[in-house]
């Protein structure tokens, strides 16, 4: 399984000329006396990819649950095209298009690449799963090969074999392929590359500017600055649940952010 440059249409277009896709307003979550989410808002545009950094316990992780609805918050807003959402919860989220791409813990790893592309779709108004009832496996497959091959992703045989056999970063490439497939809007990756080698992350993080490319925002938390940097368009920096940098990638250096994640920098 590669990932090629074949699918890629082009780089994204400057995100400040569209509005954006999700925003989140003075997001507040605490946890006993923790605020974990200090007043932190962030917009996310179509067609880039957002690196959101920060040291263990910034608030990375429950900024991105809030933001896939995974998380009730205690104040703020959160608006979708601009219109604020009443009610944002994983369903509201799923039918607007926004996911999280959970690492492959949330593979079934007995089933195949494709039982595992169309399982817990049951529950999502679908593009094509009316459709999917006479579906037999050999379509199935057909239909993930196709998806994948899309998105830049062989899967030759692999696609036929149980996801137990595929190496961490082929795993982590179905799930963003799954989640991406499904979700076409907003995509969250909660450290992606945790669990990869250097040569993996890389197929990973290639994979998620390619689905920016096709239009969505991909905001990715991952500890690997360098790397995610090379691949990223915005860098958003938490420190202490509150938002401390928001920058074009262009405007700082691997240095810079790493003294902003551990407060070295002037607020
Ligand atoms: N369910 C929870 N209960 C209590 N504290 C929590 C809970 N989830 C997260 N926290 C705390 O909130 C802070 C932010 O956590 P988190 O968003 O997971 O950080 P990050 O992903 O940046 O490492 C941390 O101090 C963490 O201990
Ligand atoms: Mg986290």
């Amino acid at each position: 399984m590669t990932v090629s440059d074949a699918a890629r249409p082009g780089p994204a277009k400057p995100a400040a000329e569209r509005p954006p896709v999700l925003e989140a307003r003075l997001l507040q979550k605490r946890y006993g006396n923790l605020a974990a989410l200090d007043k932190v808002s962030l917009a996310l545009y179509p067609g880039e990819v957002v690196a959101l950094l920060g040291d263990n316990g910034a608030g990375k992780s429950t900024l991105v649950k809030a933001l896939s609805g995974a998380l009730p918050i205690d104040a703020g807003d959160i608006l979708f095209e601009g219109a604020k959402v009443a009610s944002w919860n994983p369903k509201t989220a799923q039918r607007y298009g926004v996911a999280t791409a959970w690492q492959d813990l949330a593979l079934d790893t007995t089933c195949d690449i494709a039982s595992n592309f169309f399982l817990g779709r049951e529950l999502v108004r679908g593009r094509f799963l009316r459709s999917l009832a006479p579906l037999n496996r050999t379509a199935m497959r057909q239909e993930v090969e196709r998806v994948m091959g899309d998105m830049g992703i062989r899967v030759d045989r692999m696609v036929g074999q149980p996801v137990a056999r595929l190496s961490g970063g082929q795993r982590q490439s179905v799930a963003i392929a799954k989640a991406s497939h499904w979700s076409d809007r907003v995509l969250f990756m909660d450290e992606p590359t945790a669990a990869l080698g250097v040569r993996q992350s890389a197929m990973v993080l290639d994979l998620a500017k390619g689905i920016a490319d096709s239009g969505s925002a991909v905001v990715i938390i991952s500890h690997a600055i360098p790397q995610v940097l090379e691949h990223a368009d915005r860098v958003v920096v938490l420190r202490h649940g509150r938002k401390v940098l928001d920058c074009d990638r262009a405007d700082t250096t691997p240095d810079k952010v790493v003294a902003w994640m551990l407060g070295m920098e002037a607020t």
